[in-house]
């Protein structure tokens, strides 16, 4: 069941689908699928619209690359945020229009620029004096956004450290790109993904705030802002319903930048996490001594297979199965593969009934984001996760 915290506590944001209900109730797979209610994508959509108000939505395509995902954001109107040539040509294949993507992974191939730029696409994302320099020799006079790098995060999912760089380099590589021909139009930066509520945001973006003054008042004309993602789906616990949270996200964005011309939201895992539902099934239930206290629940389905997020036991999923109500008892819950690794929760054993047994289906909520495009192509010969939309 959806819970959010705030203006939907009593009820729900997201009605659970009828179709996706009985969708799942008549159709049985012989392997894990995810199946994704594109109706409930566009709905997400239309909720975070409302809060960010006149913020564009770049949907991050990495968090679901479904065909059928990115055909219904073009339909709603959504923009597009993109990590590789392989996404932007999924984005104009689906008739999204190359200015509304923009090529936002700070680690481009320089082939893949000059594609990007051929095909109508103007707007870079930078973090280093060599990317802005294959930005400016493969793509001339294009706008570059700077990303900074985002030290503390209470993000579930933190993207700190790989990603940015500090305040003095953005002004440098600013001055850099201007040098070399590009529009070095502004500032992102990425909260951490999953970050349960709003007001989380505030450190980052007091930090944030104080870089775009400085470059401002240091002569660099600074017309955009690109927030990122980080708007939360439910995995058990409370979180903000996504209209106020984008709105109180954008409150806290105009109380720090005051009114910036163009803003930009770069939402995956917010958009689509609520809309899958990944159906799966026990493989095993065993104990490895007698005495053992726990005992082990092996899934078709692991780490290599969709479910990478549980790396650190950092993303919690819920599970359900057709004998809740029965008896319950903390198990390990693994992967089908041979890799040790393949383990999803043993530090915080999950709870799941006692008559569990083999060939029992499971059904894994909110696992539009983050499962098929994390799936590997066939490690130990399973498949990659299918996935159904419908
Ligand atoms: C540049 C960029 N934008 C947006 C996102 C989407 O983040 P989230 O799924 O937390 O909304 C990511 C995720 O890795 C990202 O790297």
């Amino acid at each position: 069941m959806t819970m959010h915290f705030g203006e939907a506590q009593a009820s729900r944001a997201l009605p659970v689908s009828s179709r996706l209900e009985s969708f799942l109730a008549t159709n049985m797979f012989d392997q894990p699928t995810l199946v994704i209610d594109t109706d409930i994508v566009a709905q997400q959509f239309m909720a975070l619209k409302a809060g960010l108000g006149e913020a564009d939505i770049h949907y991050a395509v990495k968090a679901n690359p479904t065909r059928e995902v990115i055909s219904r954001l073009v339909e709603v109107g959504s923009h597009f945020d993109a990590a590789s040539r392989g996404e932007i040509e999924l984005c104009l294949s689906l008739g999204a229009r190359p200015e509304t993507i923009s090529f936002g992974n700070t680690v481009k191939r320089a082939s893949d620029i000059a594609f990007a730029y051929r095909a109508g696409i103007t707007l870079f994302a930078a973090d280093a004096e060599e990317e802005i320099e294959k930005i400016a020799h493969n793509a001339p006079g294009a706008q570059v956004y700077i990303r900074i790098i985002v030290e503390t995060s209470e993000a579930d999912w933190p993207l700190s450290r790989k990603f940015g760089c500090d305040r003095d380099t953005a002004i440098a590589l600013m001055g850099h790109a201007k040098m070399l021909g590009l529009d070095p139009v502004g500032l992102s930066f990425h909260v951490g993904s999953q970050t349960r509520r709003s007001e989380m945001w505030a450190p980052t973006l007091d930090a944030m705030a104080t870089i775009w003054h400085d470059a401002i008042a240091l002569g660099h004309d600074l017309r955009l802002l690109n927030i990122g993602g980080g708007f939360p789906a439910f995995y058990g616990e409370a979180i903000e319903a996504p209209t106020a949270y984008a709105a109180g996200v954008m409150r806290q964005v105009r109380e720090r930048f005051g009114d910036v011309e163009r803003v930009m939201a770069e939402p995956g895992r917010g958009l689509v996490a609520e809309a899958g539902v990944l159906a799966c099934e026990v493989m095993l239930v065993s104990r490895k001594s007698a005495r053992d206290a726990h005992r082990w629940v092996y899934l078709d389905i692991g780490k290599f297979s969709g479910l990478a997020e549980t790396i650190d036991e950092a993303i919690r999923y819920q599970f359900e199965t057709p004998r809740d109500g029965d008896p319950e008892g903390p198990c390990i819950l693994a992967g089908p593969s041979c890799d040790s690794a393949d383990v999803l929760y043993e530090k915080r054993p999950v709870h799941l009934p006692m008559t569990l047994a083999a060939g029992d289906r499971v059904l894994i909520r909110n696992t539009g984001a983050y499962t098929s495009s994390y799936s590997s192509v066939g490690f130990n010969g399973f498949p990659p996760l299918a996935v159904v939309a419908i």
